[in-house]
């Protein structure tokens, strides 16, 4: 993990925000923002939740399913950006949750780096160490 973010990363955390300023999240009021560099170019999403709450959708996995429809078959990096975050929720108020990470190992190398808005830059495979796969 390392807390400074390269001109690069911050760049890609921009996008992540102004994503998150997009998101319909009605019920919770946390609004969430992600970007991601892939093979096919950059793409974005944010969370989509719904009165069923079981059917919210997290920001990342709206990011990578719309690169995987749009032709892209490996993710390199993917910042986070949880812009409703409160100073006090820390680091663990910032992160993406296990459901996402695991989406993201499918289409991402183990180096493949996370950076995360307000906490720093992680390597996949330290946030999800041993992902499944088939
Ligand atoms: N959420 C994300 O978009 N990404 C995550 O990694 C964690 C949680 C969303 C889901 C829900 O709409 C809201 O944040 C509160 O849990």
């Amino acid at each position: 993990m390392r807390e400074n973010l390269l001109p690069h990363e911050d760049e890609l955390l921009r996008a992540a925000r102004d994503a998150a300023s997009r998101a319909y999240a009605p019920y919770s009021r946390f609004r969430v923002g992600a970007a991601i560099e892939t093979d096919a170019g950059r793409f974005s999403g944010c969370n989509v939740e719904n009165a069923s709450y079981g059917l919210c959708m997290c920001a990342e996995r709206t990011a990578v399913f719309q690169a995987v429809a749009a032709g892209a078959t490996h993710v390199l990096r993917c910042a986070v950006s949880c812009i409703d975050a409160s100073d006090d929720a820390g680091i663990q108020g910032r992160m993406p949750c296990g459901a996402c990470r695991q989406v993201l190992a499918e289409f991402c190398g183990a180096d493949a780096e996370v950076i995360v808005d307000g906490a720093g830059v992680w390597q996949l495979n330290e946030l999800l160490p041993i992902s499944f796969h088939l």
